[in-house]
């Protein structure tokens, strides 16, 4: 599901205008819609309801509080990777147990805020990880669930930078090493060591790996078993496909498909961590044209929106189709697709105002004419847009807005130039 569409030739959100937001509120401007995300919990929700799963959204990809409070009341746990993270979650309300929290470097404070905060499950990625959290855990007095992150080295169709389950990247525990990790530590009397983790890596756009990886790991929880260990659950992290193009992903029922019968047999339950297929489409990035201008053969559309406030396509070479919030009838994009050919579209760079020649959100992009004022929408920006965005070039940060129906919301206000020195001495 996606709610941005055009009326009249004209894009809304839901039922708002988004030349009203932008008119009101600024630009650039990110707009969430709150019915595509919670459609997109519920769809998976759905598709997996028969066997015991939780849902841990993964705050990287869009941590907006307010978001978070949405998606805590409608049953979605969430998957951290940092204290910050786990401070967004409490002020969100969430439920403590539904949380997964990740990452390669946890440091003593964070591991302690979670210990305290009752967190579910802790997903351990090396050896001097899990001695660190047994030995904090037995200095406390607390006791924990820890899943061991296996990399199961799978290759997954994806860019360099997010592909996360193979053998050279620094995540997870080779999957060779796992039996004897077990033998080890599980024994430890404070960390119960009954779940398994993996993340292949973002943005594929197949079920076969994560098929695979059940696969390739049903042995080990099998062996683990016969040697006494206790595994029940399986934590499949995120990955799944979002709709950066239309109709181009497996829909959250394709994959339940794939791996719900082979979690059944197994008696597994089952966490996924999804990001992207929640909160990418659900949001745009909504930009004003400052330029146009002309360097060799191309022409390039300069905009008000900076690789500060979304980085993907310089950090990822990441699609987004951008396209005009204003167009003649003709224009309306019947998909939003790589190569959409139409009549009358000028191919052009769209780029910011940053001193960077990686500032740019699209390269020889077929787009109808803009000029000057003209607002462009970044599609899709919702998941690793405002959450990694930045002040570089002490550019303030651009508001968000969450609309619901035909309401908006300013869900956090824009930054001021005072905000930008306020931590300095
Ligand atoms: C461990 C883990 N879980 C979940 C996610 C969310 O992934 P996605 O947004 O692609 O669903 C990530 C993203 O990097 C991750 O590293």
């Amino acid at each position: 599901m996606d709610s941005f569409n055009y009326k009249n030739g004209k894009l809304f959100a839901e039922g708002v205008a988004v030349e009203t937001i932008a008119n009101e509120v600024g630009t650039p401007v990110y707009i969430y819609s709150k019915a595509t995300f919670l459609d997109h919990l519920k769809k998976i929700q759905t598709a997996y309801a028969e066997i015991d799963t939780t849902i841990c959204y993964s705050i990287k990809a869009c941590g907006n509080i307010n978001i978070l409070k949405h998606l805590a009341q409608a049953g979605s746990g969430f998957d951290i990777v940092s204290g910050g993270e786990l401070f967004r979650a409490k002020q969100a309300g969430a439920d403590m147990s539904k949380i997964v929290y990740a990452g390669v470097g946890k440091t003593d404070k964070e591991i302690l805020e979670a210990l305290d905060a009752g967190i579910g499950t802790f997903n351990i990625e090396s050896e001097p990880e899990l001695e660190n959290l047994i030995k904090l855990c037995k200095a406390y007095g607390k006791k924990t669930k820890a899943a061991l992150r296996v990399n199961p080295d799978i290759k997954y169709d994806s860019h360099r930078h997010i592909t996360t389950g193979v053998k050279e990247t620094k995540f997870g525990i080779d999957i060779e090493r796992m039996m004897k990790i077990y033998d080890q530590y599980a024994d430890n009397g404070v960390v119960e060591m009954s779940a398994i983790h993996v993340h292949l890596g973002s943005g594929g756009k197949t079920i076969e790996p994560y098929v695979n990886y059940v696969k390739k790991v049903l042995p080990l929880v099998e062996g683990l078993r016969s040697k006494g260990h206790t595994i029940d659950t399986l934590d499949l992290g995120g990955g799944y496909g979002a709709d950066y193009e239309s109709d181009t992903v497996p829909s959250a029922a394709d994959y339940a498909l794939g791996i719900v019968p082979l979690l059944k047999e197994a008696n597994l339950k089952l966490i996924l961590e999804p990001g992207k297929s929640i909160i990418a489409n659900a949001g745009i990035m909504l930009t004003r044209t400052l330029f146009k201008k002309t360097g060799g053969e191309k022409t390039f559309v300069i905009v008000d929106a900076g690789m500060n406030n979304l980085i993907r396509p310089c950090l990822y070479e990441a699609f987004h189709f951008i396209w005009p919030a204003q167009v003649d009838e003709k224009f309306v994009p019947e998909k939003r697709i790589k190569k959409l050919q139409m009549p009358g579209t000028e191919v052009v760079d769209v780029v910011g105002p940053i001193c960077e020649g990686t500032d740019y959100f699209a390269k020889n992009r077929a787009m109808p004419p803009v000029q000057r004022g003209d607002l462009v929408a970044v599609f899709a920006a919702g998941a690793y847009g405002y959450t990694m965005a930045s002040n570089y070039n002490a550019r303030p940060m651009c508001p968000e807005v969450l609309v619901d129906g035909d309401q908006y919301t300013v869900i956090r206000k824009p930054q001021t130039y005072e905000d930008l020195i306020v931590l300095e001495m």
